[in-house]
Formats: structure tokens, C-alpha cells, sequence
């Protein structure tokens, strides 16, 4: 295998958001995974990838606990946990608690994700601010975890901010993460978040403003989009409807950014 991070795209309609990283000393990652029904794709790559028919992922790293991001890896810890074995899990979720008091819509996927914990509880790493994990060659820099204080945008604002190291790139990892936030992220940091490739918070629209973006100054942007949403288009034509997409899109040419990979091309592939 090689240093290569795949971009997954979804199997239906919505956004969502997955990764597969490999390293040239053969360790397997995954980020997020997407919805239930990207399970089967998921697992399918990871077997195309590896070569092996039950593959091994060393670290399975989830962004925040929406169900566009975590599904796919509940669905493959409730009904398929023959078809891959998981070396580690790592996250940083609020509490049951706090979903139902500030985003009681979502508090059913955090919920599953704790019942079903006890499947995996020997793997589970709850990470902190400052922490860093080896994964191979990869190396993996905590630079964010939820901030209870945070009550707006409360799912988005709990995603846990990583960076990874490969093969000399720098690739941050935003997760959904909106204003607030970013602010604070931006106020811890600064210029320290410069980084070679930037996942787009927020399938890259409503996440964080255009100064994170501006300290993070990427060369290259993996945006985990779907075309309707590149588009801001419902149905109506380019533009037409409330996302702010293409208003990002301006934002990262204007910064500098050279290269795009996007989901609503299909799956991407980067090597490092
Ligand atoms: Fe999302």
C-alpha cells in the first residue's frame, strides 16, 4: 500500500462525509464513514484497498456524533462486525445529556453509539486536546474537542478538529465544525493551523468563517459534496438556493487554494 487518502462519495442523495487513509507501512484508517446506507460501499472498499476479505482497520477516527458521519460505522458494529476487525476507536461526543438539551433532533445517533459501545468498548479512546496518535507513519494531532459552553449549532460546534501528518503533508480535518467554534479554534491557533489540504467544514458550506480558512491557507480542499450542494441548486438552477457553497468555493480561490477533489465527482483519491 501506499501513503493515499480516499474520499468516499455517498451512495444516495445527501451529504455526507468518509474517509479511508493507507499508509506506505500498511496501516488502514477510516474517518467518519457516512449513513447506514454507505455501510456496504465502505466495507466493499475497504476489502478492494487492503486484498483481504475481512479487512483490518487500525483506527477509526469519528468526527462529531451526526448521523451523516457515524452511521455507517453503527451499522457495521451492530450487523456486519464479522466483515472487519477495528484495532481502535476514536472520539470525543458530548454526553446523551447535553444532545437532548440543546439538539434533541440528533440525540438518537449519539445514543445508538453508546448502546452499542459495549461492542467495542475495549477499543474506545476518548480523546483530549493535545493528544497524539501514531497510526503508522500517520500521525494524528488532536486540535479541537467539544466545548460544552458552545449551545448554537451545538452538534457541529462538538466536532473534534484533527491534523494528520503523511508522507510531509499536512491534511486538517474540520469535521462539521461551524462558527463558534472555528472562532475559538482560530483563537487557540492562528497561523499554527496552516496546513497543505483542509476537509471543508461543514460539507463546506455554513462551517467555519473565511479567516479560519485564511490561516489555514491549504493548497488543495477535500470537499465532501455532493453536487446539488457545489451547486447551491435544489431543483431551481446554479445558486438558487440557501447554502453557501458557492460563496466558500470564492473564498478558497481568492486564498489560494490550487486543487478541489469533490465528492459530487464520485470517490477521490490523493496520493502522498
Ligand atoms: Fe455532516
Amino acid at each position: 500500500m501506499k501513503n493515499t487518502l480516499y474520499m468516499l462519495a455517498s451512495e444516495e442523495f445527501p451529504q455526507m462525509n468518509s474517509f479511508i487513509i493507507t499508509t506506505a507501512d500498511g496501516k488502514v484508517i477510516v474517518i467518519d464513514g457516512g449513513w447506514r446506507a454507505d455501510a456496504a460501499k465502505l466495507l466493499s472498499r475497504l476489502r478492494e484497498i487492503t486484498g483481504k476479505e475481512i479487512p483490518h482497520v487500525d483506527a477509526w477516527f469519528h468526527s462529531h456524533a451526526h448521523a451523516d458521519h457515524t452511521e455507517a460505522f453503527m451499522e457495521i458494529m451492530e450487523n456486519h462486525s464479522e466483515s472487519v476487525t477495528v484495532g481502535a476507536v476514536y472520539f470525543h461526543f458530548p454526553s446523551v445529556q447535553y444532545f437532548e438539551k440543546y439538539e434533541a433532533g440528533s440525540a438518537y445517533t449519539v445514543r445508538e453509539f453508546y448502546e452499542l459501545l459495549p461492542r467495542f468498548a475495549d477499543k474506545a479512546c476518548i480523546v483530549s486536546e493535545g493528544d497524539r496518535y501514531e497510526v503508522g507513519e500517520a500521525v494524528f494531532d488532536i486540535l479541537y474537542t467539544a466545548d460544552p459552553a458552545f449551545r448554537m449549532n451545538a452538534v457541529n460546534n462538538s466536532s473534534t478538529v484533527f491534523r494528520m501528518t503523511l508522507g510531509g503533508k499536512r491534511v486538517l480535518f474540520l469535521g462539521d465544525l461551524g462558527i463558534e467554534a472555528g472562532q475559538k479554534l482560530l483563537s487557540q491557533y492562528g497561523d499554527a493551523l496552516k496546513s497543505d489540504w483542509c476537509q471543508m467544514a461543514h460539507h463546506g458550506q455554513s462551517g467555519v468563517e473565511r479567516d479560519v480558512y485564511e490561516a489555514i491557507a491549504p493548497e488543495g480542499c477535500l470537499w465532501s459534496t455532493p453536487k446539488w450542494l457545489w451547486d447551491n441548486d435544489a431543483g431551481k438552477g446554479f445558486n438558487t438556493h440557501i447554502w453557501q457553497t458557492v460563496t466558500v468555493r470564492g473564498w478558497m480561490d481568492e486564498i489560494g487554494a490550487k486543487r478541489h477533489l469533490v465528492t459530487k465527482d464520485g470517490d477521490q483519491v490523493l496520493e502522498f
